[in-house]
């Protein structure tokens, strides 16, 4: 059986978002926008923004279980902030090893730590032993730095430390998003490993998936940015609800509401034009539709011009 994990992506694939997407179904499992840990425990104000989810057991409301993913360099705050979120109810934890940005990797977290895997060990290992056995600790990796051979020592060593699955995004950090996804090492960390291992990255299409799982062997998948071109690839996949004429932009009026009530109308504004913006790539009729709202700064002159033109 195939299973499909929806990205975690920060500034895109938040709670209203999460909710969007698992409600159309297809989607097996989400996780959370990294939260970054430094030196500090977070009070619990910050699990709960982060993953709103925990008020109602870390399942999105069409019952898609949430993992909290943390991110940074040092083990004992990771744990102790992992702990933290297991009482607060996540299903599971996730640790980042993959984010490309500066910031992050000035401050020793994210994808530099992919050159040392003593370090992914140990960081796994301390929060595997202070969050409760029940509760899977799991870890998302890149290929490498920059050198993707890495990839087979730190799959080892997420394994040996006592991670629940891996998954890999195929690529290295030097490679950022340029296409291809490397797949073809999935394999090489499968023949070496127990754990579930889940491929990520470049699945766009339902015909990109079925090369996939060709090319990997792999039976869980993540998938990030397509998720904001095609939201209903997850179920296209799954091949749920094939007569359905798909529409995205039918989502966006529903997906401002949600936002403006999340937070507000900026934000609202913001986030829809965040997501016209990537489907406008998709459609003649939807690139124009953007082109003449995106200029409109007012959350209320946007939302008048976009349900106008949807009508
Ligand atoms: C805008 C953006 C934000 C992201 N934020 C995160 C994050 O918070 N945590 C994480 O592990 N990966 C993050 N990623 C990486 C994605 O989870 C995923 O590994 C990557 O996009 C490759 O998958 P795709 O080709 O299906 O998009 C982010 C990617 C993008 C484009």
């Amino acid at each position: 059986m195939v299973n499909l994990f929806l990205a975690p992506m920060e500034g895109v694939t938040d709670f209203v978002m999460r909710d969007l997407l698992t409600g159309l179904g297809g989607i097996d499992q989400c996780v959370t926008e990294f939260l970054r840990v430094t030196d500090k425990l977070y009070p619990d104000r910050v699990f709960f923004e982060n993953c709103p989810e925990l008020k109602t057991g870390s399942r999105t409301r069409a019952g898609t279980p949430v993992f909290v993913q943390l991110l940074g360099g040092h083990a004992e705050p990771l744990a102790e902030n992992a702990s933290r979120a297991a009482e607060l109810g996540a299903l599971g934890i996730d640790l980042n090893f993959g984010c490309p940005a500066k910031t992050v990797n000035r401050h020793d977290g994210g994808a530099t730590l992919l050159k040392s895997s003593n370090r992914i060990f140990d960081i796994i290992h301390t929060v595997r032993k202070k969050v409760p056995a029940h509760i899977p600790v799991t870890a998302k990796i890149r290929l490498g730095f920059d050198d993707p051979r890495v990839c087979l020592e730190n799959a080892k060593a997420a394994e040996e430390a006592g991670a629940a699955w891996l998954t890999v995004h195929c690529r290295t950090k030097t490679d950022g998003y340029k296409p291809p996804a490397y797949w073809e090492w999935i394999p090489k960390i499968k023949e070496q490993s127990r754990i579930k291992i889940i491929a990520n990255g470049e699945i766009w299409t339902v015909d990109d998936f079925k090369r996939c799982a060709q090319v990997t062997g792999c039976q869980d998948f993540m998938i990030g940015r397509a998720a904001l071109r095609n939201p209903y690839l997850f179920s296209q996949i799954k091949q749920i609800d094939q007569d359905t004429k798909y529409q995205p932009i039918r989502l966006l009026p529903g997906f401002f509401k949600a936002c403006e009530a999340y937070l507000n109308e900026d934000f609202a504004t913001a986030r829809t034009k965040q997501w016209l913006n990537q489907l406008r790539v998709t459609d003649d009729r939807i690139q124009s539709i953007f082109d003449e709202v995106k200029i409109l700064k007012k959350p209320t002159e946007f939302k008048q011009k976009l349900d106008q033109l949807l009508t």
